[in-house]
């Protein structure tokens, strides 16, 4: 508890900094929150209740208008966005915020975590503000983490080690980092889009892809890919980010209703995801899916050099002898909860 407590009023305290200049008289403000996930999936019901609270405890000066489903693209196009003033906020996942700040590519190492308390642990603890303070540099702030499971093949055919993985084609968020654990289990990487990734199977351009079950049956992959293979590989977060010109144009008492409201998403987030996973699992059974679940060792030993990878970099390396020392540490409670 302590650790997040003094977390969050560091958080408090810094923001407020970015601030030019901060008008005395509050204005009506309508934020702008575009994301690519569907209007079922969690993070969107999170963020729709938080655009709620802010709206209530604003007595509606601050207001929130959500456009889900990537109707502004994805993550890429929508970071550009704010990075060019057109939007205010958005949803992108680790692997789309690597390319701002390198630390994020830490979520794309293979079996990373040892459990989902170790993840937590690192992504509502110190190391995960560590992470999410650098990307101020590139234009955002980040306002609150997500959790997303963990990410698994599937594809057209079962898949049973990485041996079967041989020659496919499988759809990633493509990173450096990605692409090569795509290429060390003996596949080649396809940079698709998410909201292509349906067409692109259905048309066989590619053999398989990769994510969460919630994700996996939302998107209705799995009625074009029916084999999902628990290999469990990586467990990648989601970040709500908001562009920092538009946080500098808020007043302090938006910004702390903002900041509130976006925090209650994380918990409102993490209570709807296990419930989540477990309904979407038998959905995707009940439309013909087959779970397969595998060794995991064979796919471990074959993502190791990733991790020689990371050694390399000083500061990667660094980061992820952190997260394995957060493993020890005792459970942190978020500061609202
Ligand atoms: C998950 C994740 C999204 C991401 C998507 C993808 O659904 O929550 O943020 O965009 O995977 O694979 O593109």
């Amino acid at each position: 508890m302590k650790i997040n407590k003094l977390l969050l009023s560091s958080l408090c305290i810094a923001l407020p900094m970015l601030s030019v200049s901060t008008n005395a008289l509050a204005q009506k403000v309508t934020l702008k929150l575009a994301h690519n996930l569907d209007q079922t999936h969690v993070v969107h019901q999170a963020l729709a209740k938080m655009a709620k609270e802010v709206q209530e405890k604003s007595n509606g000066e601050l207001k929130i208008r959500i456009y889900p489903s990537g109707q502004m693209g994805g993550p890429r196009e929508t970071i550009e966005l704010i990075q060019n003033d057109a939007l205010d906020m958005t949803k992108a996942s680790a692997s789309e915020m690597e390319s701002f700040v390198k630390e994020f590519s830490i979520f794309s190492s293979p079996y990373l975590f040892d459990n989902e308390e170790h993840f937590k642990k690192v992504l509502f603890g110190e190391v995960g503000k560590e992470i999410t303070d650098k990307t101020q540099a590139s234009g955002f702030n980040v306002l609150a983490s997500y959790v997303a499971g963990t990410r698994s093949f599937y594809a057209k055919k079962p898949i049973h080690s990485p041996a079967d993985m041989k020659g496919l084609k499988i759809r990633v968020v493509s990173t450096p980092t990605t692409n090569k654990l795509i290429e060390l289990l003996g596949g080649s990487p396809a940079p698709i889009p998410f909201g292509e990734v349906y067409t692109a199977l259905q048309q066989g351009v590619i053999d398989g892809a990769e994510n969460n079950i919630p994700s996996y049956n939302q998107t209705r992959h799995v009625e074009v890919a029916k084999y999902y293979i628990e290999d469990q590989h990586t467990s990648v977060p989601d970040y709500l980010i908001i562009s920092s010109k538009t946080w500098a144009k808020l007043d302090d008492n938006q910004r702390k209703i903002l900041t509130e409201a976006a925090k209650n998403s994380e918990i409102i987030q993490q209570q709807l995801w296990d419930d989540e996973v477990k309904k979407s699992r038998a959905e995707a059974e009940k439309v013909g899916a087959t779970f397969i679940s595998v060794n995991k060792e064979p796919f471990r030993n074959a993502l190791k050099p990733l991790y020689d990878d990371f050694a390399k970099d000083p500061d990667l390396a660094t980061l992820i002898e952190k997260i394995k020392a957060t493993a020890n540490e005792s459970i942190i409670e978020h500061p609202f909860k």
